[in-house]
């Protein structure tokens, strides 16, 4: 097993680009069995969780070929409608494969997506929407099995809850339904608007993704393209958390600032100038950092679940008391006990964290037990005084591409051993 070591305290510099996001990849890669052509997809991290969905689109019959952070995936000579449990439980999102596969076979058969390790994450929304559009859905013994004999229908679905997931999949099975298919309280992330972006530039009609309401007139067929995947806003927020606990000033390349509108401020609250231009921002940390008092997660636009973890290593050597509401997902404080191993003085009751700041970590060795709580040892580690091992980094890998080697050249010691 593979394990990062990281002697800490010391500064970071220099530039980096940030990586493609993992959460527009995964849905696009899904939706290129729509297209039955090839389609080039342009930054696409080299992350775990991508090569999970590419081995599903290989056992499905598709080719996929890697360039770099190049992608050419050809699904015309699809030939299966069905994913084993293995591969489903390599990737919870794999239920993205749900609507596409569908509305291109008119069947489709897997298990319920594996490995939640951040509570419950059921899939209710997901069905009862597809249900709507005219499948017919058992669910037995774990097993999904979905039939639409007479195609997909248009449908007005209201979620009852912005599910990024279930409007990717309502969006994937509505493009070429019959009709026009309206979401209404649809997510809003911007991980929406590059899934429709990508499904335009195929062929099909879609007003209003980045909006509460999704209009999705269905189209016959859609065609192969060209695409490059938007910034990793988490891996944005992750790095600029980086940078801020070792009193750094680091330029990141490829940022789109109005993916952070919620991120910025915490920082800014923190003491930390940023500066953007052009897709580049600077990031400069003070020597003291202050605590950012309140942080709730919320759906896009509010503050991302995903950053609360790094997020709150920051906090934890930051002067006062930071309170986080993780109102996204249950079990989303896995990595607190961790962080406390490292000297961090953090309280947990229910959805509530409190963290009180302390001056200076410690190191210790610790374990990481889902991906972004794995980000969050990371940013522990790098201000930590001394040596920390982090295991578990199998889920970081899930995510960051490469993530040693980025902190590497800007100046951290951290290794893979
Ligand atoms: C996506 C992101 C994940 C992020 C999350 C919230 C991907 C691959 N993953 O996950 O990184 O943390 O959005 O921003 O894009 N829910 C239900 N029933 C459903 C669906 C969801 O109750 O049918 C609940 C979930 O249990 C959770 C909440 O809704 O409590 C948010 O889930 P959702 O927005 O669906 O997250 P994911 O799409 O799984």
């Amino acid at each position: 097993m593979s394990k990062l070591v990281v002697n800490g305290s010391r500064r970071l510099s220099g530039e980096v680009k940030v990586q493609g996001s993992k959460n527009s990849t995964l849905p696009i890669l899904a939706a290129t069995i729509l297209c039955s052509d090839e389609c080039v997809l342009y930054n696409c991290p080299r992350i775990s969780d991508v090569e999970a969905s590419i081995r599903i689109l290989r056992y499905l019959g598709c080719t996929a070929h890697r360039y770099e952070n190049t992608l050419v995936i050809n699904t015309r000579d699809m030939s299966r409608y069905d994913i084993p449990q293995d591969l489903m439980h390599q990737m919870r999102s794999s239920i993205i494969f749900l609507g596409v596969i569908i509305a291109r076979c008119k069947r489709a058969k897997m298990s319920f997506p594996g490995g939640c390790e951040l509570g419950p994450r059921p899939i209710d929304l997901h069905l009862s929407a597809l249900r709507q559009m005219g499948i017919d859905i058992t669910e037995e013994h774990g097993e999904l099995e979905c039939v639409a004999e007479n195609g997909l229908k248009a449908a007005k679905i209201a979620l009852s809850f912005p599910s990024v997931g279930a409007t990717e999949n309502i969006m994937l099975a509505a493009v070429t339904a019959k009709g026009t298919t309206i979401i209404t309280n649809a997510a809003r992330e911007p991980e929406i608007v590059d899934l429709a972006d990508f499904l335009i530039s195929c062929g099909a009609h879609i007003s209003g993704a980045g909006e509460g309401t999704i209009i999705i007139d269905g189209v016959e067929k859609l065609k192969g393209t060209t695409h490059s995947i938007i910034p990793d806003r988490i891996v944005a927020s992750t790095l600029m958390s980086c940078a801020a606990v070792t009193h750094s000033d680091i330029t990141l390349k490829g940022v789109i600032q109005s993916h952070l509108t919620s991120t910025i401020p915490i920082f800014e609250q923190s003491g930390c100038e940023i500066n953007f231009d052009k897709g580049v921002m600077k990031i400069s940390s003070p020597y003291k950092l202050r605590g950012a008092k309140l942080i709730r997660t919320m759906p896009y636009p509010g503050f991302p679940t995903d950053e609360q973890a790094p997020i709150m290593s920051l906090a934890a050597v930051s002067d006062g008391i930071t309170v986080f509401v993780e109102n996204m997902f249950e079990s989303r404080y896995k990595h607190v006990s961790e962080l406390c191993r490292l000297g961090a003085n953090i309280k947990v009751e229910g959805k509530v964290a409190v963290v009180d700041g302390v001056k200076r970590l410690l190191s210790a060795n610790v374990t990481a037990l889902d991906l972004r709580g794995a980000a969050a040892l990371v940013v522990a580690a790098l201000c930590a005084q001394g040596r920390t091992e982090i295991s578990g980094i199998d889920f970081l890998e899930r995510g960051y591409e490469d993530f040693e080697g980025v902190l590497t050249n800007l100046g951290a010691d951290i290794k893979k051993v």
